[in-house]
């Protein structure tokens, strides 16, 4: 017995330094469920966004890549996406092998919340308000100005949106938000 409490007491001793060098990395959390947009609103949310060829859009949340295959595909794009699911990160990638995008398109496994923002041009979102609360400081921190930020579904509270669309698609009424990052003065 007087062994077993040493022992334990031993770990104890060790694992605290161990714990103070190398924390436990906190899970990311997912920010909204896998639901796909439909296809004539993908396309719409990026002509609403007036994506240019060359230019880069991410899409927080990639789910299948449907934004990016359409950014990469119909808009001579440079498409990145960031997606928590392995299954659908190597879906995405094999796809765009597939369809002869790889060059144009990366697919980032991990948290959106991690993600340098910097280069994006365009940032998608389908994901919910709550979501868009939590990246509304990390956009207004990293975004370059005249950036747009275009949301289906869910407003970003607190931006003005300087358009906003109805779309039908599987007879579904569905709203697109376009924002834009001011310019600098
Ligand atoms: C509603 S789906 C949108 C899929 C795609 N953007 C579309 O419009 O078809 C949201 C996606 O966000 C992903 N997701 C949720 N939280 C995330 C996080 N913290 N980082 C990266 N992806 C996340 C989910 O796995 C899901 O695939």
């Amino acid at each position: 017995m007087r062994y077993l409490v040493r022992s334990l007491v031993t770990l104890a001793i060790l694992a605290v330094p161990a714990l103070a060098i190398d924390p436990p990395r906190p899970k990311p959390a997912k920010l909204a469920p896998y639901v796909t947009s439909p296809q004539p609103v993908v396309d719409r949310m990026l002509q609403l966004a007036g994506l240019k060829s060359g230019e880069t859009v991410y899409d927080l949340g990639c789910g299948d890549g449907r934004i990016l295959f359409s950014a990469a595909k119909n808009f001579s794009a440079k498409a990145v996406g960031v997606e928590l699911s392995g299954t659908l990160v190597r879906r995405t990638r094999e796809q765009s092998e597939t369809m002869g995008l790889s060059n144009q398109i990366k697919v980032i496994q991990g948290d959106m919340m991690q993600v340098d923002l910097k280069d994006a041009d365009v940032v998608t979102l389908y994901l919910i308000t709550e979501a868009n609360d939590q990246l509304r400081p990390k956009f207004e921190k990293e975004l370059k100005p005249g950036a747009r930020v275009v949301s289906l579904e869910f407003k970003m509270r607190g931006w003005k949106p300087s358009k906003v669309e109805k779309v039908e698609a599987h007879r579904h009424p569905y709203t697109i938000y376009v924002y834009e990052l001011p310019q600098k003065q």
